[in-house]
């Protein structure tokens, strides 16, 4: 069967250019939770809604709902999700595509009169990236009772209370202590998404099925030293909490590759942010924090890992020069895909006469958190390179049509289950 019958590549394409340009407009593309970009980047996807005559609303968790009802009464629901928001100068297409796509998948079936036995809903996750608070997957953590009010009363460097934020949006941080009601209702929670490494690309595949996302946990180490003069403080009588911070990123750096070498499984940790107080360049650095972003398949390597910098900590600590503390952050396991659904999408590939794989994901995904409550499974498409979280990142047209065709495919036989 052609895939261009059940994709409309110049609908996903206009889909693609209309959002690229929500972006800070000198730091392409940068549309980050609770921006300006990102609510002008919310207000086009309502008017995507209402285009297709979805019933919109904002969800308790701050997700925005575009909801398909069924012609039968029923309370059995499909939901098609993925994110809007994107790192600091990211791509066009990480979350972007899967949230395209969605749009594609209810176009067809608005198109061609098709009656579902179930509702159909789009999610546009709240806050899915990593933001100055800590912590991913906002939307989709409280829609699975994930959050805590630890979390809501979180504060970013501008003093912005994260909990408050979320009730701008629209959400209701105080009803979510536990997984929201709708959750009993989800038959399948599905969604679309670059592939964000190489993988498929090297094998030459048209389509991955994901079978697992390794669980992933965010710590925040703080280093206290002594600020100073640059000018007069001799080199022997510094504590330097920079030069302690660069010595410790090293050391986590090499832990990392000895566990990813030696476990044979995806294991990966990076520091890509850090602090320094006070930033100056002629004040020697007296505080410096950074965050460790940890994701592993095997518990016991993570377990391994965490151990290593903890001893490492005290090590520094017991040195006396610095105070070296390490608090978590943010943790999600390392989860399995719906089994049913996997088959389902491997069936949907061989419809069109797709090459598929079945595969790994190293990046999150909201898909990962509500796979803990509801059946849940995802498919990958190519990208450029493998490159994503940065401007290059790139995604043919013709791939998200393909992967959008297999969601279609899904969807219709899933009324057939
Ligand atoms: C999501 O983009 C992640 O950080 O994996
Ligand atoms: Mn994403
Ligand atoms: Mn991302």
């Amino acid at each position: 069967m052609d895939y261009k019958n059940f994709s409309d590549i110049s609908f996903i394409e206009k889909g693609i250019n209309d959002l690229e340009k929500l972006t800070e407009q000198n730091k392409p593309y940068t549309r980050l939770v609770f921006s300006k970009e990102f609510y002008a980047g919310r207000d086009w996807l309502t008017k995507q809604f209402e285009l297709l005559e979805l019933e919109t609303s904002v969800d308790e968790a701050g997700n925005l709902v575009g909801l398909l009802k069924s012609n039968i009464k029923t309370n059995e629901l499909v939901i098609i999700g993925s994110h809007i928001d994107t790192v600091p100068s990211g791509g066009r297409y990480d979350g972007i595509a899967g949230i395209i796509s969605a749009l594609n998948v209810i176009k067809y079936i608005r198109e061609n009169k098709i009656d579902l036995p179930y509702n159909i809903a789009i999610y546009d996750y709240l806050g899915e990236e990593l933001n100055d608070w800590g912590i991913s997957c906002l939307g989709s953590r409280g829609i699975a009772g994930l959050l805590n009010e630890d979390i809501f009363l979180r504060t970013d460097i501008m003093g912005r209370v994260l909990g408050e934020e979320i009730n701008k949006v629209g959400g209701r941080s105080k009803l979510l202590k536990s997984p929201l009601p709708i959750v009993k209702d989800i038959i399948a929670c599905l969604e679309l998404h670059i592939e964000q490494g190489k993988v498929l690309e090297n094998d030459e595949i048209e389509i991955g099925v994901v079978r697992s996302i390794p669980s992933i946990s965010r710590h925040l180490v703080s280093i206290s030293g002594q600020a100073g003069h640059s000018g007069t403080v001799l080199m022997n009588q510094r504590s330097d909490s920079l030069v302690l911070a660069s010595k410790l990123i090293i050391f986590i750096n090499e832990v990392a590759l000895k566990l990813s070498q030696e476990s044979n499984q995806h294991f990966v940790a990076t520091v890509g942010k850090i602090n320094v107080h006070p930033n100056s360049a002629a004040i020697i650095p007296g505080f410096v924090d950074l965050t460790i972003d940890l994701r592993a398949v095997s518990n016991s390597s993570r377990n391994e890992f965490l151990e290593a910098i903890k001893n490492k900590i005290i090590s520094l600590n017991e040195m006396n020069e610095h105070e070296v503390s390490i608090t978590d952050l943010a943790f999600a396991p390392y989860i399995e895909m719906d089994k049913k659904l996997i088959s389902s999408f491997l069936k949907s590939c061989d419809y069109f006469g797709f090459s598929k794989k079945i595969m790994d994901s190293g990046a999150g995904h909201d898909t990962a958190q509500l796979a803990r409550v509801v059946p849940s499974a995802m498919i990958f498409i190519p990208c450029e390179n493998g490159f994503s979280h940065c401007p290059e990142e790139f995604a043919k047209l013709s791939d998200i049509a393909k992967g959008t065709a297999v969601l279609v495919k899904l969807i219709l036989d899933l009324a057939k289950l």
